[in-house]
């Protein structure tokens, strides 16, 4: 939701704070800010706007110092306003904090405070948290003993990050439910809601465990237990993957993640087959297996249903995360679930998991980033590998979440081989689908341009197509769009249709294109503007987007590829920047 950093070392700290939030602002795009320590003075900055505005109108490269941390935020707790950007300050103005998550007792401990005479700005649950430290630094102790003593007060999930001239040359962090790492490079110490912040700098790495505590100096980093006790902590590499963050010429993040797809399905394929027989051969035996995810992550879930249905003969259960915790009493420890996110760190998914693992269920993941709080979660995780996803649109970890299914489903009958192989053959298709199909997609987007609402139909595997074609739509284009299997337009959405409605018609030449096509006939002659998303052309369509022939099994990767540019271009023609949707965020860490 919101992205913090942290600097401490013997370089300029702010460049190395600004470049951080430009990378973070995936997280968070309403405001953002800065504070650092110099010639034992706070300096705090910070303001509404996108990362780049706030930079400018505050000059904050200017601002000195080699110690400071950064926050770029996703409101949760109070307007988008000057004063509820972080980093927050206590009523002395001595303190700095930068705050990721919710504190849910917020409203108790601020009446608390107030009754002890603080004086609140902003109207953020974040500014709790340096009010609370206040108190404890005021008693005399510690800083790093001050985030220790106020943590076990906080209710919710937070990661934070604290300053204080008073403790000069310091940063605490602590978390629960949210992520933060640690970098480390010779005498430069970096902490960050995503190692992505600071993966230019170094690829060394340490995690931080829920409720320990961090405290990064010029002289190096100590971790500590709940307790205060010290903790030993083990280097990780961070995959170099991680490190990119450019848009490699393209104007977009989302489209150069559109593009580079085909590549990273190679990349995603490159599994270790024992491993997926294995997990495939559990997920045989359990008696349930449900998949929880949310949003793109739940639309390539439905279509591994397909996939473990049709290929391994294995009913599954897709729920919705946020309703999993609903389902909890009938979980049970000869129950397999799977968790398919993206960002491992969705709170409704982290939730359900909890609470299946509690009731004795296995759990596995399917997830993209890594270090995440999800993977901790896990028994065992299968990571997607398809490198980071800026844009706020999931696209290529869709289809990277969909190659997983595929090469899971298969591996269930044995036959992990035969599945990469066809996996591999798919990257010049998709490939294929983009050429063919960019300038009739262009037209088509300048044409659509003022459309309000898009319906998109398709029957079996390309149902979850469907849903995910209108959710990219409507995510960046805030154009009303609605998925859902064609069968079921006629109990309700044909009396939408009006004289050029779009009907977006997924229906690739395999056993559903009589009956799918029979479908876009009846909206046809309601007046509806079809759009043909298939390898066979018809005269139904009123515009053609041409797919390849493949695999009935393998439509759905290559029919998403045209939906997203479709979106993209909608998008960019209604003048919405697709890579900071409004309202949205990557990581969504609270319920
Ligand atoms: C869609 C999108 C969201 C996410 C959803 C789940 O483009 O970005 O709908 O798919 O928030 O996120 P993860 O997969 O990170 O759990």
């Amino acid at each position: 939701m919101c992205g913090i950093i942290g600097y401490c070392g013997q370089k300029p700290a702010v460049p190395i704070i600004i470049e951080a939030l430009k990378r973070l602002e995936y997280r968070g795009y309403d405001s953002a800010g800065v504070a650092s320590l110099s010639d034992g003075r706070l300096l705090i900055r910070k303001d509404a706007g996108k990362v780049d505005e706030v930079i400018q109108k505050h000059n904050l490269a200017s601002l000195p110092g080699n110690v400071a941390i950064g926050h770029t935020r996703w409101a949760t707790h109070g307007g988008v306003t000057q004063l509820n950007a972080h980093p927050h300050s206590d009523c002395g103005g001595r303190i700095a904090v930068v705050h990721n998550g919710i504190v849910e007792n917020n409203q108790q401990l601020r009446q608390e405070l107030t009754k002890l005479g603080h004086k609140f700005t902003s109207e953020t649950d974040s500014e709790v948290i340096p009010h609370l430290i206040e108190d404890e630094l005021k008693s005399g102790c510690s800083l790093e003993q001050a985030v220790l003593n106020i943590a076990p007060k906080l209710e919710g999930s937070y990661a934070f990050l604290v300053m204080a001239p008073d403790n000069p040359a310091k940063i605490v962090g602590t978390r629960r439910n949210n992520p933060l790492i640690v970098g480390i490079n010779a005498t430069d110490y970096y902490v960050s809601s995503d190692a992505l912040a600071f993966s230019q700098y170094t690829n060394q790495v340490m995690g931080l465990g829920d409720n320990e505590v961090v405290m990064l100096t010029q002289e190096g980093v100590q971790f500590f237990d709940p307790k205060g006790n010290k903790l030993a902590k083990q280097v990780r590499k961070l995959d170099q993957s991680w490190a990119e963050s450019h848009k490699g010429g393209y104007q977009h993040f989302m489209l150069k993640e559109i593009m580079e797809q085909a590549q990273m399905l190679g990349q995603t394929a490159c599994q270790d087959g024992k491993t997926f027989t294995k997990i495939a051969l559990d997920i045989l035996r359990a008696n349930q297996v449900i998949i929880t995810a949310c949003g793109t992550s739940r639309y390539a879930a439905l279509v591994g249903r397909y996939l473990f249905s049709k290929v391994g003969k294995k009913f599954c259960d897709v729920i919705m995360a946020s309703e999993f915790g609903y389902f909890a009493d009938s979980v049970d420890k000869n129950t397999i679930v799977i968790a398919v996110s993206q960002s491992g760190e969705t709170a409704d998914i982290i939730e359900g998991v909890k609470a299946a693992r509690d009731n004795g269920a296995q759990v596995i993941s399917i997830i993209n980033r890594p270090n995440s709080i999800l993977a901790d979660l896990s028994h065992q995780v299968i990571y997607l590998n398809c490198g980071a996803e800026i844009a706020v649109a999931a696209t290529k970890t869709f289809l990277s979440q969909l190659a997983i299914f595929y090469l899971l489903s298969f591996s269930m009958v044995d036959a992990f081989d035969e599945a990469t192989a066809k996996l591999a053959s798919l990257n010049g298709e998709i490939t294929r689908v983009l050429d063919w199909n960019k300038s009739e997609l262009i037209k088509l987007s300048q044409n659509l341009k003022d459309k309000n609402d898009f319906y998109y139909i398709a029957r079996g595997i390309n149902f979850a197509i469907a849903s995910e074609g209108a959710l990219k739509l409507k995510e960046i284009s805030y154009a009303h769009a609605e998925g859902m299997p064609a069968g079921e337009l006629k109990h309700g959405t044909l009396a939408l249709i009006e004289p050029g409605t779009p009907v977006v018609v997924i229906c690739p030449a395999d056993y559903t294109f009589s009956e799918t096509l029979s479908n876009a006939i009846e909206a046809k002659s309601r007046g509806a503007y079809i759009i043909g998303v298939s390898d066979k052309e018809s005269e139904v369509y009123d515009s053609w987007i041409k797919l390849p022939k493949v695999d009935e099994l393998l439509y759905p990767m290559v029919a998403v590829v045209p939906l997203q540019l479709l979106a993209y271009y909608l998008a960019v023609n209604r003048g919405c920047d697709p890579d900071k949707p409004r309202n949205l965020a990557k990581s969504v860490t609270v319920k």
